[in-house]
Formats: C-alpha cells, sequence, structure tokens
C-alpha cells in the first residue's frame, strides 16, 4: 500500500515536495486494533504547524520520513475491538495512508475514532459541515461570536470549510452575512451558497468592494487570516464589535513567531478606540447539540454540505499546498483515497 510521508520540515508555506509517497507493507491488526481503509483524508491548513522546524507548541511535530497524520474518514476493514465491526465508518486523526491500524483505547487527544452514520449525510461530511470546520463555526458564530437575528458578520476565507460554513450558519440564524475570498470565481461560489454581499481581496478595488459590502459596518469579523485583510476589515467594525479569532492563516508560512516589526501598534489602537471584544478559540468542539443543529438546517436545505475532491492518495502533498497557494474550490477539499466498499 501507499503513504506519504514527511520528506522535509515546511519553509514558509508547505509545498507538495516537503512530502514522499512510499510504498509500504500492508499493516496487521493487533489485539484491540482496527484495520482501516482510508476513504477521505483532510488538508486542514492547522496541519502546517505539525510541519514546523521550531515549533512553540512543543509537542505535535511530525517526524521526518514517519507518515503524515491528520483527520481522516476511513472504513473499518478488521476490527479486534468490542465497539467497532468490519465494515463501520469512522473519522478520526490517522496516517496519510491508504491502509493503517488504530488502537481506539490508546487513541490521541481527539479520542477514539468517532463512529458514522451513513444515512445522515455522505460520510465525507464528518471532515466538513459535520465535523471539525462545521462544528468550529458553530461555535464561533454562536457562541464566540454571538451572532444576533438581524445582525452583520463579515469573515474572511470564507470560501474555506470552516467560513463557508459559519456564512450559512449566519444566514440560518437570521443574520446578513458578508464573505472575504480570492478570485470572482470564489466570490461568485459565496453568493451561490446565500453570502448576502463578498468582497475578493485579490482585486485591485478590493477597498471599495468591501465597503460597498458593508455599508452600515459589521457586528461581528469572523477572523480567519490576518494581515492585510483584517487591517483592511477593522476600518468597518462597529463600536463594541466581537472578532472571534479562528485562525490567521496568512501568517502560517512565516512560522509560529512571524515576522519582527508588524502593524500591531495600529491594530491596537482600533482595538482600543473601537472597544473591539477580541476573543480567541482552538479545538471547540459544538458536540451533539450543535451536530443535530447542523444536520437539521441542511435537512432543510438551509446549509449545504460544498466540498469538493481530488483522487488518489498521490495527489495528497499537492491537495495541501494548494490549500495556502489558493486554489477554485468552495468548502471542504478532501482527498478522495478510495471508494467505500
Ligand atoms: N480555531 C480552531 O479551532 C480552528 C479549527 C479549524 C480551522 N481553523 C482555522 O480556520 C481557518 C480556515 O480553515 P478551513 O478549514 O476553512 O481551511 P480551508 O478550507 O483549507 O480554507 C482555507 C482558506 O484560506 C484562504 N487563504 C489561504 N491563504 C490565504 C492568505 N494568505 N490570505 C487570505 N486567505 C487565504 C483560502 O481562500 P482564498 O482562495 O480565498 O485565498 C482558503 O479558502 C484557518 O486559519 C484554520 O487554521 C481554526
Amino acid at each position: 500500500m501507499k503513504q506519504v510521508v514527511v520528506a522535509r520540515y515546511a519553509q514558509g508555506n508547505p509545498k507538495a515536495s516537503d512530502f514522499r509517497i512510499e510504498e509500504a507493507a500492508e499493516p496487521q491488526a493487533a489485539e484491540g486494533e482496527l484495520l482501516l481503509r482510508t476513504l477521505y483524508i483532510a488538508v486542514d491548513p492547522l496541519l502546517r504547524f505539525s510541519l514546523d522546524e521550531s515549533t512553540l507548541t512543543g509537542g505535535g511535530r511530525m517526524d521526518l520520513g514517519a507518515p503524515m497524520i491528520g483527520p481522516t474518514v476511513s472504513q473499518v476493514i478488521a476490527s479486534n475491538h468490542p465497539d467497532y465491526a468490519a465494515g463501520d465508518y469512522v473519522e478520526g486523526r490517522t496516517a496519510w495512508a491508504e491502509t493503517t491500524v488504530v488502537a481506539p483505547d490508546k487513541s490521541d487527544y481527539r479520542g477514539p475514532p468517532r463512529k458514522l452514520d451513513p444515512a445522515l449525510a455522505p460520510v465525507s461530511t464528518a471532515l466538513g459541515a459535520l465535523g471539525g470546520p462545521g462544528q468550529t463555526a458553530y461555535e464561533g458564530v454562536i457562541k464566540v461570536g454571538r451572532l444576533q437575528v438581524g445582525e452583520t458578520i463579515v469573515i474572511s476565507a470564507a470560501g474555506g470549510a470552516v467560513g463557508s460554513m459559519a456564512g450559512q450558519i449566519a444566514k440560518a440564524l437570521g443574520a446578513r452575512a458578508v464573505g472575504i475570498a480570492g478570485g470572482r470565481e470564489k466570490c461568485q461560489g459565496l453568493l451561490d451558497l446565500g453570502f448576502d454581499a463578498v468582497a475578493d481581496y485579490k482585486a485591485s478595488d478590493f477597498a471599495a468592494q468591501l465597503k460597498a459590502a458593508l455599508p452600515d459596518g459589521a457586528d461581528v469579523y469572523f477572523e480567519n487570516v490576518g494581515g492585510d485583510v483584517t487591517l483592511s476589515v477593522l476600518p468597518h467594525l462597529k463600536r463594541g464589535a466581537r472578532m472571534p479569532m479562528c485562525g490567521f492563516i496568512a501568517y502560517y508560512g512565516l512560522g509560529m513567531e512571524g515576522p519582527g516589526p508588524d502593524h500591531l501598534p495600529g491594530f491596537y489602537r482600533q482595538i482600543m478606540n473601537k472597544a473591539l471584544e477580541i476573543k480567541g478559540f482552538a479545538g471547540l468542539f459544538a458536540g451533539q447539540k450543535g451536530l443535530d443543529d447542523i444536520a437539521g438546517w441542511m435537512k432543510q436545505g438551509k446549509i449545504r454540505f460544498a466540498e469538493s475532491f481530488v483522487d488518489g492518495i498521490d495527489a495528497a502533498p499537492e491537495a495541501f499546498a494548494s490549500v495556502f497557494a489558493g486554489h477554485n474550490h468552495v468548502g471542504k477539499l478532501l482527498v478522495r483515497v478510495a471508494p467505500a466498499i
């Protein structure tokens, strides 16, 4: 079977050449273990942190020459664990490999693999609308952003898995959703998902587009990006606006410490003058209530699971690199490794 191993730590934004495809022997499941066949791999931006040579978080860094690890959906091929049976679908953090072995009782911080119900929705959505991105969007909009009916939310990286869900959740709650994304095609994709207005941060008239999209300012800024996009949004925030700080992808390629002098003094002045409330959050999972709400909105047609696919495990390194280089996919980009049996 094939697997993707880490060839070198990323310098700047990740490149496909930071990885290597290797042939490996089929693993065997021992007592208490599951043999899994990978169906989908999620190329999540936060995986960049585990590819940093000088990570400040200490743990979590990948070993060179070892398989890359991240969120996946798999099918159980053989089970030596009483809670799982062959044929079950599961979501968890596993190797980027065609087949892999996990021990549910010894799993990482996210706990044992989550069993999925294929009757509820396609199992790939466990990595998008009904997975980490959907739950992150839900918590960021509702709990951290405290978005109210009739308010306006502006969302950066709105074409991504989290942002596209955040905008649709905002609409389902009766708010106005404005999305920022790169390129006309992506912005059109957001309008197709029901966003009220968009602004293309790669266009030369981005500032004018943003002004037109936010004639009365914004009550919430769902922050996914940082850098110049954020500096452009700040003047449009109302007094007392909330800023759920979900991510800062524009900085990920700079390593954990970032560059030297930056725009922070101006940024802090805006926080002070406007009494902005900024609250960071990470790893907030909405749990069953959130998943039920999202599934309910999907059933009512209020939320669509935007996802797109590239095929074969060989495509995983290039797909991961494309997250940072700008691709045209709206919603969750997944690597489709194999069809379910
Ligand atoms: N706090 C948490 O618990 C948590 C959980 C999950 C994700 N996150 C964060 O949430 C953010 C979105 O994640 P996701 O899963 O939605 O990712 P995703 O589906 O891979 O989308 C990433 C988006 O980022 C945009 N982007 C990439 N580089 C950019 C740059 N330099 N400037 C502006 N936009 C850029 C791309 O859109 P364009 O083509 O429009 O540039 C792309 O749509 C990331 O910052 C991620 O780290 C946080």
